[in-house]
């Protein structure tokens, strides 16, 4: 959990590589479906483009067959999802189905004045989806991905007046799940203002040995 920009997803890729845990990021999977043109993509594409959830239905369903692939079996890491009350009582449901618990809700916390600053510096590797920004964690080369080469774009909902708009769909749809998950005991907070050594040295403390 937390806001867009956040660090959700440069926080998950640390869990991954502690954990060995599968990184389950629905924004990346609408991402996949859109540059494959598949239907989930073109329906999905006009609420990501506007800074707009895409509808719970579409969301649950396309999450629901993903984690029916063998590779979660052992367990998974959901990056972006639940993002609403009915997605989080879906996911439930599914849980439940499963035989499956959550362990933890992160929340990963970051003053809303460092998020434009975040975003609007942030490119993505289109092939890859390595993640960098060029204030904080520039490639190598400008412009290219270090890990294949390929060229580096910026992500369509990362202008100034989308982010507003994901901010504050953030605040009204998203934060009520901190008092949902707090209230089922299992919440716990991370503070990403800092440098990234610092983020990934508290979650030693917040996860589970
Ligand atoms: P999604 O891709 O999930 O976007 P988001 O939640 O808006 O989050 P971001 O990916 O923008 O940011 P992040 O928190 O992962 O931060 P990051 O690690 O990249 O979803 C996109 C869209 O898909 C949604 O708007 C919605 O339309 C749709 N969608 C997805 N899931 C949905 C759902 N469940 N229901 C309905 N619709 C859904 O970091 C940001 C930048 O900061 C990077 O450049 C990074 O390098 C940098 N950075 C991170 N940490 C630090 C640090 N400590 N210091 C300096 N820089 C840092």
């Amino acid at each position: 959990l937390g806001p867009p920009g956040s660090g959700k997803g440069t926080v998950a890729e640390k869990i991954k590589e502690l954990y060995g845990l599968v990184h389950i990021s629905t924004g990346d999977l609408f991402r996949n479906c859109i540059r494959q043109n598949t239907p989930i993509g073109q329906e999905a594409k006009v609420f990501i483009d506007r800074g707009d959830l895409v509808p719970d239905e579409l969301t649950v369903r396309m999450l629901a067959e993903r984690l029916d692939n063998d590779d979660c079996a052992d367990g998974f890491l959901l990056d972006g999802f639940p993002r609403t009350l009915d997605q989080a009582d879906a996911l439930e449901a599914l849980m439940n189905k499963s035989g499956f618990s959550l362990d933890v809700a992160l929340n990963v916390s970051v003053p809303d004045r460092m998020i434009m600053e975040r975003l609007s510096g942030r490119r993505v590797c289109p092939e890859c989806g390595a993640t960098y920004n060029i204030y904080s964690q520039p490639s190598l080369e400008p412009g290219i991905c270090d890990v294949c080469q390929s060229e580096l774009t910026q992500r369509p909902d990362d202008k100034d007046a989308t982010i507003r708009h994901r901010l504050d769909t953030y605040a009204v749809r998203t934060a009520p799940l901190l008092d949902y998950y707090e209230q089922q005991g299992i919440l716990r907070s991370i503070d990403n203002s800092g440098d990234l050594a610092a983020t990934f040295a508290q979650l030693k403390e917040v996860l589970p040995q």
